[in-house]
């Protein structure tokens, strides 16, 4: 059923969403609805690298077969990202080197995203796994990359928000590191009962 339900999921994003966004972007050129593409981007790759850390640490198991359709996020955040920064590139004419440069130009992350985004997606198949072998994992990990990128690409245009950014990025890491160390709460509270237990049954 899974299986199944995959592989609709398949010829959605690879093939029908690409030419949904490809026929809105020619009839309906709006350049508010491109900086959403922007956004929808931006949630869509939260929701793909925070899946995995919060479903495992948390331990419930019926969450588990959202993680088979992590792939299939992915690139539904790769087509929003590419069409959003295809159409500001056009939109604000931004065709010359001196556009992209400078540490604090948003633009700068917004294009470094977008090349990873290309690497990563372009390896995101089951050929790319069994040719690249141990160095696909190595490929993929560039998604904390683009999450580090966009979230600064953002957090440039939206100064006031900084903070709220840095809060992100710091949840990110320490959910990472937890579940690096394979934490699950639901071992630690159990742990925590058990203590409780003995030492009532002690005093
Ligand atoms: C070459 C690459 C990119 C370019 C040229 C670009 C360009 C822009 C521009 C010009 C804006 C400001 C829009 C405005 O406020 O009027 C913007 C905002 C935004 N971009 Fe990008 N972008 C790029 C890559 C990305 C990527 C890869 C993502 C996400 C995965 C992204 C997510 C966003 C978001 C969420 C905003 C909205 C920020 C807000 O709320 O004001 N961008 N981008």
């Amino acid at each position: 059923m899974l299986q199944k339900i995959k592989k609709n999921l398949d010829v959605i994003v690879y093939v029908i969403l690409p030419l949904i966004l490809l026929t809105i972007t020619i009839f309906f050129p709006e350049y508010s609805l491109f900086k959403q593409y922007g956004e929808l981007a931006w949630q869509l790759l939260i929701l793909v690298l925070f899946i995995k850390p919060i479903i495992l640490i948390l331990g419930v198991k019926q969450l588990m077969p959202l993680l088979t359709f992590r792939r299939e996020i992915g690139i539904a955040t790769f087509w929003f990202a590419i069409f959003h920064a295809g159409n500001m590139i056009y939109n604000l004419k931004m065709y010359q080197l001196k556009d992209y440069l400078g540490w604090n130009n948003f633009v700068f992350w917004g294009a470094l995203a977008i090349i990873a985004y290309l690497i990563v997606s372009a390896t995101s198949n089951n050929l790319a796994m069994r040719k690249l072998k141990r160095n696909w994992k190595k490929i993929q990990s560039l998604s904390y990359f683009i999450f580090s990128a966009v979230l600064i690409h953002i957090a440039l245009i939206e100064k006031e928000e900084a903070w709220g950014f840095i809060a992100l990025f710091l949840a990110y890491w320490i959910l990472k590191i937890l579940e690096w160390k394979k934490f699950k709460l639901s071992n630690f509270v159990l742990q925590f009962i058990n203590k409780d237990e003995k030492t009532n049954q002690n005093s």
